[in-house]
Order: structure tokens, then sequence, then C-alpha cells
């Protein structure tokens, strides 16, 4: 099933210039990029997207993370999406994440983790609208698409 999910890299991915290789990642793999923006997060925008973590101990360095600098935002949409990405992605602790993964080849620390992306089909659509207005996710079709999907 078609599916979109929201992915940000975080402001580690940003400052150490890795986003044209994480993108061309995505790029390769055959997704399809409907939404792009790079901007700072605020401390409540980053709370709220957050918020499942509120009580963690970790929460407070996590959102000074977060908010520190730019972060790329965006909407990659494909068959299986949530689940392809998660994939790419990798454990949430980039010493943990298998090698090949965006996490494992890129990262040390679960504090610097690289890359955000939603986990199920219900926080894709709650981040999405967080992050994005409708209009600003395109829809479009990839000339490829035939040579992507039998
Ligand atoms: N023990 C920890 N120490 C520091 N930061 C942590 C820790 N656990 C989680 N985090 C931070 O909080 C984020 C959200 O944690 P979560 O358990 O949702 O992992 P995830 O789903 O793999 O990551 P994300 O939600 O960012 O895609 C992690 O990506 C990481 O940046
Ligand atoms: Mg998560």
């Amino acid at each position: 099933m078609i599916e979109r999910s929201f992915v940000m890299m975080k402001p580690d991915a940003v400052s150490r210039r890795l986003m044209g290789q994480i993108l061309s990642r995505f790029e390769d793999k055959g997704l399809k990029i409907v939404a792009m923006k790079l901007r700072q997060i605020d401390e409540d925008l980053a709370k709220e997207h957050h918020g499942e973590h509120k009580e963690k101990p970790f929460f407070g360095g996590l959102v000074e993370y977060i908010t520190s600098s730019p972060a790329l935002t965006m909407v990659i949409e494909g068959d299986d999406a949530i689940s392809v990405i998660r994939k790419m992605v990798g454990a949430t602790n980039p010493k943990e994440a298998d090698i090949g993964t965006i996490r494992g080849d890129f990262g040390m620390d679960t504090g610097r983790n690289i890359i955000h992306a939603s986990d199920a089909p219900e926080s894709a659509a709650r981040e999405i609208a967080l992050f994005f207005d409708e209009e600003e996710i395109c829809d479009y079709s990839m000339s490829d698409n035939a040579w992507i999907y039998e």
C-alpha cells in the first residue's frame, strides 16, 4: 500500500553536511520525496513531536538537540514506505544499528542519531500534519515508476 512517512534529518545531519548523501539513499531506493523544508524547530514543536517521551530522563536533552540548529523535514512516499524507511534508518542506538543503515553508517551516539522516521501509520499522519500544511505536499508522478514497481 502506498504510504507517506514523516522523516527528519536532525540538526547533526544538517550540520555535518550529510543531507545529500542521506537524501540519495531515499532516491536510490525508489522512494518519492513529496515535501521538504529546512527549518529551525522551536521548543514547543519539538516537545509536541516527541510528546510520547516527555517523562523520560533524556527528554530535556532530546528537545535541546532537536532545537539546536536547523533540521531538514520531509514527507516521503512509497509502497510500505513507513517500514521500508525504518529499516533504512536502523536501530535507535547507532552503535547497535546494522552497518548499511543510515544510523549504522553515520552515527555513534543515541543522543546524536542523525534521523527520525515515523514508526506507524498513525504517528506518520500525526507528524505530517504537525510539520506540513496539506498544500505543501506535492502530488506528482515519477517517469520511472514502471521500472520501480511491477
Ligand atoms: N537513552 C537515550 N538517550 C538519549 N537520547 C535518546 C535515548 N533514547 C531515545 N533518545 C532520543 O529520542 C529519540 C526518540 O526515541 P525513540 O524511542 O522514539 O527512538 P526511534 O523511534 O528509533 O527514533 P525517532 O523517533 O527519532 O525516529 C531517539 O531517536 C533519540 O534521538
Ligand atoms: Mg520514535
